[in-house]
């Protein structure tokens, strides 16, 4: 199975970027048969999506989403939402997502990272067809969590047990919905722009 995991910070050195090192980790500990890739937007380059954007340039990065069979979202909390740059992810990239589970982690140097959640379990599936799993997780105070090299450095387990059952559960779904994307009713895609 194939997991990406979605760096949705464009700063450079960003707390996204090495939480994503801790999760690809994580995944690889949990099974090291799976391919973890991360899509980092800060490295990605991606344009602001326009109506005259030849999308084709984008192939590549489409095709590695396309082949994926689950996400991570790491997403920090930015002005009380997620970043501009992972909502242009979505015009950028349709399709990809289809039947596809995804596991939210918000990130917030202080105590934030609530609204990001809400914002993408709202509005976020309609048309992409992506399934946000029901466990999420926060991870307040980031940079005593986890170091610059993706270590765990949290004085507990708190954060660490709560990723693990997301992670694990994904893979389940992962697994589940591999099956789904075989369907008749999927294969059909009546409603190509959601219902
Ligand atoms: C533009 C901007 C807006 C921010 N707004 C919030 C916010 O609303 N809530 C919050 O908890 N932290 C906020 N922060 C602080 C972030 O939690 C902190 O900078 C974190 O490291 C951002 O993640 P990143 O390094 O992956 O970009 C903001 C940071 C930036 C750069």
């Amino acid at each position: 199975m194939k997991i990406t995991i979605i760096s949705g910070s464009t700063r450079n050195n960003s707390a996204s970027s090495k939480t994503s090192r801790y999760l690809k980790n994580q995944l690889l500990e949990i099974n090291n048969k799976n391919t973890v890739d991360i899509f980092d937007l800060s490295e990605a380059q991606l344009p602001l999506w326009d109506e005259s954007l030849d999308l084709t340039t984008l192939s590549a990065h489409a095709d590695s989403l396309e082949a994926s069979d689950a996400f991570v979202f790491v997403v920090p909390e930015w002005h009380g939402m997620a970043p501009p740059a992972l909502k242009n992810l979505f015009f950028l990239f349709t399709g990809v997502f289809r039947h596809k589970p995804a596991f939210i982690v918000s990130i917030s140097a202080g105590t934030g990272g609530r609204y990001p959640i809400q914002e993408l379990r709202s509005t976020v599936y309609k048309n992409t067809y992506l399934n946000f799993i029901p466990v999420n997780t926060i991870i307040d105070r980031v940079n005593t969590i986890i170091d610059e090299d993706g270590n765990y450095i949290g004085e507990k387990q708190f954060v660490a047990n709560r990723v693990d059952e997301g992670l694990k559960l994904l893979l389940e779904y992962g697994s589940a919905f591999q099956v789904i994307r075989k369907s008749d009713i999927v294969l059909e895609k009546r409603f190509p722009n959601g219902v």
